[in-house]
C-alpha cells in the first residue's frame, strides 16, 4: 500500500467510523467560576496573541492532518484558507510523502492561501532517523513555513503492519533538529498525550513549542484497528483503543514542568471554545483542533470550517466575559476548581494545591 493510499484510508475512517476515545480529555473536571459582576464589555475582550512571532486574532490552530491522495491538496488549501480568514494558525499534515514522491509537493504549498498568517510544516519523529536536519529544514522552506511540527505517534506505528518498531535514539534526533532550526520546532503527540517524564526530556533539549495532544479526542489506536490486516493487530487496536494520557492532565503537567518561555498547545479532544478557555485557564497558550474542524470542512467546505471556528471564538469570548477575564493573560489566572478523576491524577504527582486549584 502506498503512503497516499494509507492516508486516503485514514481520512475515510476518521470521517465515517467511531474513532473518538471511550474515555474523556477530563476537561469536564475543570470548572471555571461564574462571575456575575464582570464589569466588562464583550467588544473589549482581547483574544489576540503571538505565535511563531506573528499575531493571531484568536489563540487557535488547526493541527496537522494529512489528506488522501487526490484530496490532500484540496484539504490543505481549504483548511489554510479557513485558518487565514479566521486569523488563526494552520499546520499541514505529514510531509514525508514529499520526500518519496516530490510530484505531490504542490499539495502542501499553501502559502498563498494564508499569506500573512502562521503556517507550519510537519514530519514524523521516526523519519528523523532517516533524514538529516538539513532535509527537514528543506521541507519547511519548500512550503515557506514559519516552523516545523515533529509528531510522536508510537502507539499508531505499533498498530500499523507497515509501521516502525524501533524507537531508539529519537530524543537525540529531535535535539539535533532543535539545534539546527532554532526556535522553530513544535513537538506534538497525536492524541495519546505527553507524560511528565517525556515533558522533562523535551524541556532538557530545549523544545520551544510543545503540543500535548492528549487522549479524549481522535484515537489513532482506534483508527488503525479499522484497517488492521490481521487478528493480532485488530485485537491489539481494540484492547488499546482508549490508551493515552487525558489532555487536561498532560496540559497541567506541562504547565508545572516547562518554563514560562515554552509555548504550550492544548489539543486532543478540544471540541469547543469552553474546552479552549479551560485549557488556557490551566496553562495553555494555544488551543488546537484536528478532527473537530475537519468534519465540518468535509461536509460544507471552507465556509463550514469557518463557521465552526467562529462559534469556537464566540464561545471563548463568552467564557472570558463570564469569568471576568478581559484578555488571555487574565483568563490564565481566573479561579478554577479541579474535581473528579483529574484530582486523582494530580494528587498522584502532589500537584493539587490547598484550594483544589
Ligand atoms: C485525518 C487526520 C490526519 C492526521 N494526520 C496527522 C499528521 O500527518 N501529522 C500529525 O502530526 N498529526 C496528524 N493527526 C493528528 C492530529 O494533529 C491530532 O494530534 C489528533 O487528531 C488529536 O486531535 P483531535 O482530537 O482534535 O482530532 C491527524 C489527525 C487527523 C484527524
Amino acid at each position: 500500500m502506498t503512503i497516499q493510499e494509507r492516508k486516503a484510508e485514514h481520512l475515510r475512517i476518521v470521517a465515517e467510523e467511531d474513532v473518538s476515545y471511550g474515555k474523556s480529555s477530563l476537561f469536564e473536571c475543570i470548572h471555571l467560576l461564574h462571575e456575575a459582576l464582570p464589569e466588562l464589555d464583550i467588544d473589549e475582550i482581547d483574544t489576540t496573541t503571538e505565535f511563531f512571532g506573528k499575531k493571531l486574532k484568536a489563540p487557535f490552530m488547526i493541527t496537522s492532518m494529512t489528506g488522501g491522495a487526490e484530496f490532500a491538496g484540496e484539504m490543505n488549501r481549504g483548511l489554510a484558507e479557513a485558518a487565514s480568514k479566521s486569523g488563526i494558525a494552520f499546520a499541514v499534515g505529514s510531509q514525508r510523502v514529499m520526500l518519496r514522491h516530490p510530484e505531490v509537493s504542490d499539495d502542501f504549498r499553501v502559502r498563498s492561501k494564508i499569506p500573512e498568517g502562521v503556517l507550519l510544516g510537519n514530519i514524523g519523529a521516526v523519519q528523523l532517523a532517516e533524514y538529516s536536519p538539513e532535509v527537514i529544514k528543506g521541507l519547511m522552506d519548500d512550503i515557506e513555513a514559519d516552523g516545523m511540527c515533529v509528531h510522536l505517534n508510537v502507539a499508531q506505528e505499533l498498530l500499523q503492519v507497515e509501521g516502525h518498531r524501533d524507537f531508539t535514539g529519537i530524543t537525540d534526533k529531535i535535539a539535533r533538529l532543535v539545534d539546527s532550526i532554532r526556535g522553530k520546532i513544535l513537538v506534538k503527540e497525536t492524541g495519546a498525550g505527553l507524560s511528565p517524564r517525556v515533558l522533562e526530556k523535551l524541556k532538557s533539549i530545549g523544545v520551544p513549542y510543545i503540543d500535548v495532544s492528549g487522549s479524549g479526542g481522535t484515537s489513532w489506536t482506534r483508527v488503525e484497528k479499522y484497517r488492521a490486516p490481521s487478528p493480532v493487530l485488530y485485537n491489539t487496536g481494540q484492547t488499546l483503543s482508549n490508551w493515552g494520557i487525558p489532555t487536561a492532565f498532560s496540559l497541567i503537567a506541562a504547565k508545572k514542568i516547562l518554563d514560562d518561555k515554552t509555548c504550550i498547545i492544548s489539543s486532543g479532544g478540544v471540541y469547543n471554545g469552553l474546552d479552549a478557555a479551560k485549557s488556557i485557564a490551566v496553562g495553555a497558550d494555544i488551543a488546537g483542533f484536528a478532527r473537530p474542524v475537519l468534519l465540518p470542512f468535509l461536509k460544507g467546505g471552507v465556509e463550514s470550517a469557518k463557521t465552526y471556528l467562529e462559534s469556537v471564538l464566540y464561545e471563548l469570548k463568552t467564557a472570558m466575559l463570564l469569568t471576568g477575564s478581559k484578555d488571555l493573560k487574565s483568563l490564565g489566572k481566573t479561579p478554577r476548581i479541579i474535581a473528579g478523576e483529574l484530582k486523582d491524577w494530580l494528587n498522584a504527582y502532589g500537584w493539587l494545591g490547598e484550594k483544589g486549584m
